[in-house]
């Protein structure tokens, strides 16, 4: 089926990523795909779109609590994203209505993240992505509660990277050290694996090169990841609907 994402409000540029996953799951058995942070469903169109045409058993969960949250002020308050607050009530009807060309490669779980981890057993779990929020302490409770749950040779991974280095980067940085790989602004781990086993998959659906173009980070993001000691961020992907047209038949 075609590519219809882009015609989803949202912020999602890592579909190469996205694509790789889809392509290093077996095809003789069943695998489970989670995504934290769904918004109005712009990415999880993406992943559930390279789902159903690749015909691979793949079960993949939405997890939002679809309540328009940005993330929790230290009061416990939520703050919200700055814009779209007319849709607030209605994010999940959004959502569903997006998504619903793909409703039947997906489930969603309509709750908090910590809660929804509690409902998977530990080791059952291919791949989860990490994009709520860029808060230090909950992406650091996202990375604890949902890394037992991973399989051994499975992945944890998240937006954000490079563009949060004192939450996201800090978080990432303090769970595991500099033991994660750096691909379109997203982080990248393993699980008793090697981070570079992604690079075949990667090089398959679209070789980084040709996605980012030169080195654009910024010099005081840079500095930032200097000071943790961790390694350095690498460009976002810059948005190349051309090439993506190509490669995804997007319609615009
Ligand atoms: C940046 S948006 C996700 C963007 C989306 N991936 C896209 O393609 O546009 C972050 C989402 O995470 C959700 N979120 C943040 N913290 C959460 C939590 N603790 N539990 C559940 N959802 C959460 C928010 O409701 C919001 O919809």
């Amino acid at each position: 089926m075609e590519h219809f994402y882009r015609t989803i409000q949202g912020w999602f540029d890592w579909e190469q990523v996205y694509s790789a996953f889809v392509e290093m799951a077996p095809a003789d058995r069943s695998s489970v795909f989670v995504e934290l942070g769904a918004w109005k469903g712009r990415s999880a169109a993406f992943l559930a779109t390279e789902i159903a045409n690749s015909s691979k058993d793949i079960k993949f969960y939405v997890v939002d609590g679809w309540d328009g949250r940005g993330h929790v002020n230290p009061d416990g308050t939520p703050e919200y994203f700055g814009y779209d607050l007319d849709i607030k009530a209605g994010l999940f009807e959004t959502f569903t209505k997006n998504l619903s060309p793909v409703a039947d490669h997906y489930t969603p779980l309509r709750m908090d993240t910590a809660e929804a981890a509690a409902k998977f057993e530990d080791g059952s779990v291919d791949m989860v992505w990490i994009d709520t929020t860029q808060d230090y302490d909950m992406v650091l409770a996202d990375i604890q509660a949902w890394l037992p749950k991973i399989k051994s040779g499975g992945w944890i991974a998240g937006h954000d990277y490079t563009s949060a280095p004192q939450s996201v980067g800090a978080a990432v940085h303090a769970t595991f050290g500099n033991n994660f790989k750096i691909h379109a602004g997203c982080w990248l781990h393993c699980v008793n694996g090697d981070n570079n086993s992604i690079d075949t998959a990667l090089k398959n659906v679209l070789p980084f090169s040709q996605a980012v173009g030169p080195d654009q980070s910024n010099a005081y993001l840079r500095s930032k990841y200097a000071a943790l000691g961790a390694p350095a961020p690498d460009a976002p992907t810059p948005d190349r609907p051309e090439y993506l047209r190509g490669k995804y038949a997007v319609k615009f």
